[in-house]
């Protein structure tokens, strides 16, 4: 099987082939003891450009690398780079890309990921671009949401909370678009919804339901993917102030819902899911970001030879 991509930027990119590929290499990596794939980057450099602050995301991509046998450059503080100084986006990556085989980075900037693979040498993979797109996080919530229903078309799944600003949920919702008879309930306040463009790409492919209740659909759902609402991105504050504990998931909610229920969040949560819920079989969010290793060790291995 071919993968057809030369950078990961964006979720819309990808065929369904493409996505099978990458969750075959995981579901491989995931089964496979460390030692024995030790060597799939040696000798090879990958750079981890964070313009923006991050946990599991940098630290899975620098645990994969470093696991497989790569070597690791780059920042998790820009403060500490020459954009402080002023340099641009775009002379950075045609730098870097000089140095490295691979380019893993994350910026505020919608886009940005995008202009950087148009002067990039080598693979990028975008770990996120502003409120745009969050291609391998969504990777490993098909991943995740595979492994546990044993498939993904056909169920029903909400997303909640942060629709307009999430860019996890506008990747997933794209993604989701592969697999027939999905149905997807994006659940948020009416200033948080969906962007009308993502609901229009995807309306022929997918049955969409928007509304602000929580309790409307939960009877049904399969799945319910949680998001924080990303204050980093609100122009005024105290809109956020406002609208910031909007949807708090507690142990009443599973009252009504499946046996089989399941909750996931891309994390960090703020408000959103109360620990309570961590110990009960509804709380998938934590075996969510263990899965990001094995995705991200199979994009890395996809793209490690890749010439541009
Ligand atoms: C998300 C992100 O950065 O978009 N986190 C992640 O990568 N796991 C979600 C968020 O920040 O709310």
């Amino acid at each position: 099987m071919e993968f057809s991509l030369t950078d990961i930027i964006s979720i819309c990119d990808f065929s369904k082939k493409d996505i099978d590929i990458v969750l075959e290499k995981a579901a491989e990596f995931e089964k496979m003891p460390v030692e024995k794939k030790a060597g799939i980057l040696n000798g090879k450099i990958v750079a981890s450009l964070f313009f923006e602050p991050s946990t599991r995301t940098r630290l899975s991509f620098e645990t994969a690398i470093q696991n497989l046998g790569g070597k690791v450059i780059g920042f998790a503080d820009p403060a500490a780079s020459s954009t402080s100084k002023g340099e641009t986006l775009s002379d950075s990556i045609k730098i870097i890309s000089g140095y490295a085989d691979i380019i893993v980075m994350r910026h505020f900037i919608e886009g940005s990921a995008r202009r950087a693979s148009e002067v990039s040498k080598k693979p990028i993979i975008n770990a996120g671009d502003g409120a745009n797109q969050h291609p391998t996080q969504t990777l490993l919530d098909l991943y995740t949401i595979k492994k546990e229903f044993g498939k993904i078309s056909g169920l029903k799944i909400g997303l909640l909370g942060d629709l307009k600003y999430g860019r996890t949920v506008h990747s997933l919702m794209y993604a989701l678009a592969h697999y027939p008879n999905t149905e997807v309930f994006c659940i948020s306040p009416e200033s948080l919804r969906m962007q009308q463009e993502i609901i229009q790409d995807n309306s022929e492919k997918l049955k969409i339901f928007e509304t602000r209740d929580l309790q409307e659909f939960l009877p049904e759902l399969d799945l319910l993917y949680a998001t924080r609402i990303q204050k980093e991105r609100f122009a005024d504050e105290f809109e956020y102030e406002q609208i910031k504990n909007v949807f708090i998931l507690d142990k009443k909610i599973l009252e009504k819902t499946k046996k089989s229920f399941r909750i996931m969040h891309p994390l960090p949560r703020v408000n959103e899911i109360k620990p309570e819920l961590d110990s009960t079989s509804a709380a998938l969010y934590f075996e969510q970001a263990k899965n990001g290793l094995p995705v991200r060790k199979a994009i890395l291995s996809i793209l490690k030879d890749v010439e541009k």
